[in-house]
């Protein structure tokens, strides 16, 4: 992964600033969740089912209120990012609530280096692939991680939503996972106003590189959903529509916004 150790700095930094100013956004509610409100959502909580008495493992933490909101629900979590700011801020917040995750601050592509036990879970949501370059080791990484019968989740944004310009009136990006995407960022999603700038790089991943890369590493897929709408308001364009979930402007609920996929690992 040297090649990507420029991009990985600068997504870093930027995720470092994007901490700071969602710690006390209205979008984390911080609050509420330290009075004891889950940061899940339905979605996951269905589809994921009990966790109670289950290593998890959640891959992309950010400031960890998933985490922590799985072991609310009985799983004994570990959460990691790369993030230091973001690490930080998770240890602060489970120190405060008297929990007790353990939160490692890496690089997933150097999680071997840092942690050696085995999951009965591997869990991963919202905003997260698009970060990685290589969805082979990704999910190598996942397998390695798991126990055999071990359940992978992830619940994230569609790959066709990022073939959108940011108002999503045309189509910018390739669907494929052809070349990295460097943008210039002002603000974040919980304030598009805050007074942050930072360069970031992502990849797009096509829903046949994600399949491929978990089947070729003995991931059995159990469920695969597709969902017209979002928990949040995390893009430019966005209004409610049916049971208070998010769609963008226009479309209705033609185009797709989320999926989730469900997968086991297969002993060898
Ligand atoms: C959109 S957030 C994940 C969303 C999460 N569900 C939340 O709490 O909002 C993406 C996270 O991925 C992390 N990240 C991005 N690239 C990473 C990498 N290569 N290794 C580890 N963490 C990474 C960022 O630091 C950030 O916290």
């Amino acid at each position: 992964m040297k090649i990507y150790q420029t991009y990985f700095e600068e997504n870093k930094l930027s995720w470092n600033k994007r901490t700071a100013i969602h710690k006390d956004s209205a979008f984390y509610d911080l609050v509420s969740f330290k009075n004891g409100i889950s940061s899940l959502n339905k979605i996951e909580l269905d589809e994921l089912g009990d966790v109670k008495g289950k290593n998890l493992l959640h891959l992309q933490c950010h400031f960890g209120m998933d985490t922590i909101s799985w072991e609310r629900e009985g799983a004994i979590a570990t959460g990691i990012d790369f993030s230091d700011e973001a690490i930080k801020l998770a240890k602060e917040i489970n120190t405060e609530l008297d929990m007790h995750v353990e939160f490692v601050c890496c690089n997933v592509y150097d999680l071997k280096q840092h942690l050696d036990n085995k999951f009965d879970i591997v869990f991963t949501s919202y905003g997260t692939i698009g970060w990685l370059p290589n969805l082979d080791d990704w999910a190598a990484l996942i397998a390695h991680f798991l126990k055999p019968g071990g359940i992978f989740y992830m619940v994230d944004f569609h790959p066709t939503l990022w073939m959108m310009d940011e108002n999503f009136e045309k189509i910018k990006y390739n669907y494929f996972n052809t070349q990295v995407i460097t943008e210039e960022i002002s603000g974040t999603y919980s304030d598009r106003n805050a007074s942050i700038k930072s360069i970031e790089h992502g990849w797009n991943h096509p829903l046949s590189e994600i399949i491929t890369a978990l089947l070729k590493h003995n991931l059995r897929i159990k469920l695969f959903n597709e969902f017209p709408y979002s928990p949040y308001n995390c893009f430019k364009n966005m209004e409610q529509g049916q049971a208070g979930m998010w769609r963008i402007i226009g479309m209705d609920e033609k185009m797709p916004i989320l999926y989730s996929i469900k997968a086991v690992k297969q002993s060898q």
